[in-house]
């Protein structure tokens, strides 16, 4: 056992179960909360105060790796990955929900080597429920192996995406038709639970057949890759090719059969890149 990251994941394990009492505890009272990039992308002191206890533990502990962490990215921080060993933290995922007391909140945690994804820390902060994987070493939700459906028929797919934080015209046009563009191809149902991470877990978990969404950041697929393809599943880009972290897109799912049918389904809502702001 072990391997050369076990003390990196069980730092991670152990920080997303502290930073998730946290939140626990927050979801209930009042919040300050601030806007991002739109009216709809929205940040609490609690997101700050947790993303600032994980990064200061474990730049203590491993002061030679790198970190990328959505709030110091929103506060002008670079987003690149480099061969280094590289943290990548979303301190809460799901924040709207998080402000409206909607219980689907989550802290994530990814690392990466070599530009390789090695492990993810998904921590469901108020169902208490912690998803891993570890490159090689399979996916887990609190002890339990995960495996993705085998679903292959977009006609018998449950389908999740997120909206995504833009609200103009053109985007919510673009956003709207590629749900019915999905309906109409005969999905059983298409999903917005207000977590980017927490949908692809229900995904790792076979819970739903895929996943796609345009605006997400590399915070909100690190952990969730990893955990994905060790259940089995293909995380790819929406143009049908291989998975660019960085490129704010992507298409999940249990088959590759899947993946391609969404992919092929969707029409592209430019977001930018999270390396290019
Ligand atoms: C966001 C949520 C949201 C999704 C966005 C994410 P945050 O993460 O997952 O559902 O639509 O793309 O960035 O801002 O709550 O960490």
């Amino acid at each position: 056992a072990g391997g050369p990251w076990e003390e990196c994941f069980e730092a991670a394990a152990q920080l997303a179960l502290r930073a998730g009492q946290i939140i626990r505890k927050a979801l209930s009272e009042e919040k300050r909360v601030s806007t991002k990039t739109s009216a709809a992308d929205l940040v609490t002191e609690t997101d700050h105060m947790v993303e600032a206890l994980i990064l200061q533990e474990l730049q203590q502990r491993f002061p030679s790796h790198r970190f990328i962490a959505e709030e110091a990215a929103a506060a002008g921080a670079k987003c690149v990955l480099t061969p280094s060993p590289t943290w990548i933290v979303d301190p809460i995922d799901g924040t709207c929900n998080f402000v409206h007391r909607f219980p689907t909140v989550a802290v994530s945690i990814g690392f990466a080597v070599n530009q390789e994804l090695e492990f993810g820390v998904i921590y469901h902060c108020t169902e208490e429920r912690l998803y891993t994987g570890r490159r090689g070493r399979g996916a887990f939700c609190n002890g339990q192996r995960l495996r993705v459906s085998g679903e292959t028929d977009l006609s018998k797919a449950l389908v999740l995406t997120e909206i995504g934080p833009r609200r103009d015209p053109t985007t919510l046009k673009l956003f709207l038709s590629n749900m019915e563009r999905l309906l109409r191809a005969g999905a059983h149902g298409v999903r917005v639970i207000g977590s980017s991470t927490l949908a692809l877990c229900h995904l790792a978990s076979g819970a739903a057949d895929a996943y796609y969404q345009f605006g997400l950041h590399c915070w909100d697929l690190a952990a969730a890759t990893v955990i994905i393809r060790e259940a089995g599943g293909v995380v790819m880009d929406t143009s049908g090719g291989p998975l660019d972290l960085m490129s704010c897109r992507v298409v999940a799912a249990g088959t590759r059969e899947m993946a391609v049918l969404i992919a092929q389904a969707l029409q592209t809502i430019n977001y930018g890149r999270d390396d290019e702001r």
